[in-house]
């Protein structure tokens, strides 16, 4: 049997499995999603029990075409058609208002949904086979870093999750971009491989930082995206020092750099990633795996420069960097401003 005909096949099975109310993994373009039967709040519910997440948090919605949203969304405003029609298939979220069928499970309860269309050949052949929407969050248990290779998805569930479709390594690496289309203008929720500059072309009034009116997106948590080891972020100049710091202790030490060592040392591991940020990006979950694996004291990353392609490559590795003082720190601020989620 050839390997197309046999994952020909292998699709077909998840998307039976879709409809029988089961999980499966699936690649997309960006990242690994963990999928279920968006019109099936039982099955929604098997992707929060199998993630350890929090049931409060809203997961997106994955749709092979613009012709179905008003299954989930009421209301497609003038600038998420432009967002869609501009970026669509692709690593693009939108959040709009939900159609009134759309189940609290998928929504977190809130009156939004997140949609999108994605570009993976995989993920529209599966869409295309089941026929309805895919919930899916990031195929990761909550806060782990998120899986762009297959075999990150058995790492992280192992023999709990049956079906996972191989796509290879995932061309992006980080999540998709999050655009708010809700409110008066479009907003952006999370950085993603599409910058600032590309979403204003189509969208001029496109508006940063967090919305005060909605705080309840896991992603902008503080902490997210995390290796066990702890992260550091240091600035270039200073890496080699602090990595000495460490090594001069006997101390094994990872390094997430843009460059290569300038030194060999037996207690470090170094990475070179590279100044190029969509290479960095695909390969930055797959390198913090890998320098989380070798059981160090630390994994210091070199601070990525400034400019826009790295926007989402420093979100995420703030995120990873968080120290727990400081999500502890965020969770009285947060229980002050009445905020009843979970942080982490
Ligand atoms: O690239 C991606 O977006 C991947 C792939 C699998 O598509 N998915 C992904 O899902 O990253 P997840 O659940 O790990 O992150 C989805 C983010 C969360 O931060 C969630 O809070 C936000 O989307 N989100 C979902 N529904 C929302 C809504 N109605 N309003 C605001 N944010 C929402
Ligand atoms: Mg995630």
């Amino acid at each position: 049997m050839s390997i197309a005909r046999d994952l020909q096949q292998q699709i077909q099975a998840a998307a039976e499995a879709l409809r029988a109310g089961e999980v499966v993994a699936f690649p997309t373009e960006t990242v690994y999603g963990l999928g279920a039967d968006a019109s099936n709040p039982a099955a929604v519910r098997k992707i929060f029990e199998l993630k350890g997440r929090p049931a409060n948090h809203p997961v997106i919605v994955h749709v092979d075409d613009r012709k179905h949203m008003q299954r989930w969304v009421r209301d497609m405003t003038a600038d998420a058609r432009a967002l869609a029609e501009k970026f669509w298939p692709g690593p693009l979220t939108l959040v709009l208002s939900r159609a009134p069928a759309v189940s609290d499970v998928v929504t977190g309860g809130q009156d939004t949904v997140a949609v999108r269309s994605p570009a993976h050949p995989i993920a529209r052949q599966l869409l295309a086979a089941f026929g309805g929407g895919i919930a899916a969050p990031s195929a990761n248990r909550y806060g782990h870093v998120s899986p762009t290779r297959a075999e990150h998805v058995k790492e992280e569930f192992g023999k709990a999750l049956k079906i996972v479709l191989d796509g290879g390594d995932c061309k992006v690496g980080v999540e998709s971009t999050i655009v708010s289309c809700v409110g008066d203008a479009p907003r952006l929720l999370r950085p993603g491989s599409i910058t600032l500059s590309q979403l204003r072309a189509v969208a001029p009034n496109l508006l940063t930082g967090p919305d005060p009116a909605a705080i309840r997106t896991p992603g902008s948590t503080p902490r997210h995206y995390s290796p066990r080891t702890p992260v550091n972020l240091v600035p270039s100049r200073r890496l080699v020092d602090v990595m000495r710091e460490f090594t001069d202790e006997s101390e094994r030490v990872a390094v997430l750099s843009l460059r290569p060592p300038s030194t060999a040392n037996k207690f470090m591991t170094w990475i070179n990633a590279g100044t190029r940020a969509d290479h960095y990006a695909r390969n930055l979950y797959a390198n913090l795996r890998t320098l989380d694996r070798i059981g160090a004291k630390v994994i210091l990353v070199e601070e990525v420069p400034a400019g826009e392609s790295w926007d989402a490559i420093r979100d995420r590795l703030k995120r990873a960097a968080t120290k727990d003082s400081e999500v502890r720190e965020h969770e009285v601020a947060m229980e002050e401003v009445g905020f009843e989620g979970d942080v982490i």
